[in-house]
């Protein structure tokens, strides 16, 4: 089978990771016996600057046609002030709706080799290992009405909406079960039940799909703002957690800086199955975002990225060997002390983003030996 791949490096420092992402690729398809198409197009700010639209329609095209998305990052400093509709992030909303990303996986994975990097003390960290569950089509990121307003004495309103339905909590919370019953068999399901209409339909949904569906497993509920309490003060306790776009995104970047570096932390989004292929439209992207300030210096860790694109082996590809094959690269380049200037650490050896992923490269080759 040959896969065929929709590279989406965008800007900041997503080029320069996605370059090194390609390079992984080209090592598979030369030393494993798989099969690579791979296009490239514009996202973002560089979208923009070359066609005044954060993603083209023919940019969308390929990539609902793609087997999977490889994103890079989007966002800039020269376009914060942009109207809302030309902000850089448009463009990753769009494939997010468009591709129905419904499903956003964030695992929060501390490698041994960086449990001192962690803000939180080492025996906090050591072997965590969370997955976050993040709704992404859905809430108050897409729900309607939603603008801003000026009223006839010239002050302004802004409204947002936070809209659940039945449907979209479900299917999110079989996710959550699904990966709870690869793992440690709990789900926590976050949200502001007590403050929220649409945390008490979340909080009702999640319980029924569970009593119908997936008894076996623990549920546990728990009020978001809680959750982000606990995430910190004794983050191991969790295994799964489900939550809604909003709360995922704010618990996202807190459970993966407990892990030592946002740096390192893949992410995928998956779409619904098609009845007929049984393939999921899917995006991987890595979660550091754009890092302007130290963008096009060769300093970015490119780890985030590879092993986003260790999830679409797994996910999209269903090819586990290499997945894990990729994984441990990354592990035996930790191991050897290798650090980018985000997970830098006294004795080690700081290095720049080529050389990370010439690292990877040369311990793919010691591994497939
Ligand atoms: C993320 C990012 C995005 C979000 C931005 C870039 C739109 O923070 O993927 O977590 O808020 O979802
Ligand atoms: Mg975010």
């Amino acid at each position: 089978m040959t896969a065929n791949l929709l590279l989406l490096p965008g800007d900041g420092i997503g080029p320069e990771v996605t370059v090194q992402v390609r390079r992984v690729i080209e090592w598979l398809a030369k030393n494993r016996n798989v099969s690579f198409t791979l296009d490239e197009d514009l996202v973002g700010g560089a979208s923009l600057t070359k066609h005044d639209t954060p993603i083209t329609d023919a940019a969308m095209e390929k990539a609902m046609k793609a087997d999977a998305v490889l994103f890079g990052a989007v966002g800039g400093p020269q376009w914060d002030r942009n109207a809302f509709d030309k902000k850089p992030e448009r463009g990753l909303l769009r494939l997010r709706k468009d591709m129905e990303l419904f499903a956003n996986l964030r695992p929060a994975l501390c490698f041994p080799a960086l449990t001192d990097a962690s803000s939180l003390k080492p025996e906090l960290v050591s072997g965590l290992d969370i997955m976050i569950v993040r709704e992404l089509t859905g809430g108050v990121y897409f729900g309607e009405p939603r603008g801003i307003e000026t009223l006839a004495d010239g002050s302004r309103k802004a409204v947002d909406t936070q809209l659940y339905t039945t449907e979209e909590v479900r299917r999110i919370a079989r996710v959550a079960f699904d990966l709870a019953r690869k793992r440690k068999g709990e789900v926590h399901s976050a949200e502001k039940s007590n403050v929220m209409h649409t945390g008490v339909l979340w909080r009702e949904e999640v319980t029924h799909v569970h009593a119908t569906e997936y008894r076996e497993l623990k549920l546990q509920h728990i009020l978001a703002d809680n959750a982000a309490m606990q995430l910190v003060r004794n983050p191991k306790q969790f295994d799964v957690i489900v939550t809604d776009n909003l709360f995922g995104d704010i618990l996202s970047d807190e459970a993966a800086m407990l892990t030592g570096s946002l740096g390192m932390l893949p992410s995928a989004s998956l779409g619904a199955k098609d009845a007929v292929s049984g393939k999921s439209r899917a995006l991987y992207e890595p979660i550091h975002g754009s890092a302007p300030d130290i963008a096009g210096q060769n300093k970015a860790n490119p780890i985030a990225a590879v092993l986003s694109f260790a999830m679409c082996l797994r996910y999209s590809l269903d090819d586990e060997a290499n997945a894990a094959l990729v994984e441990s690269a990354v592990s035996a380049v930790l191991d050897q002390g290798l650090r980018t200037g985000d997970i830098m650490q006294p004795g080690k050896q700081l290095v720049s983003t080529t050389q990370m992923a010439d690292a990877i490269l040369k311990a793919l080759d010691a591994k497939a030996r």
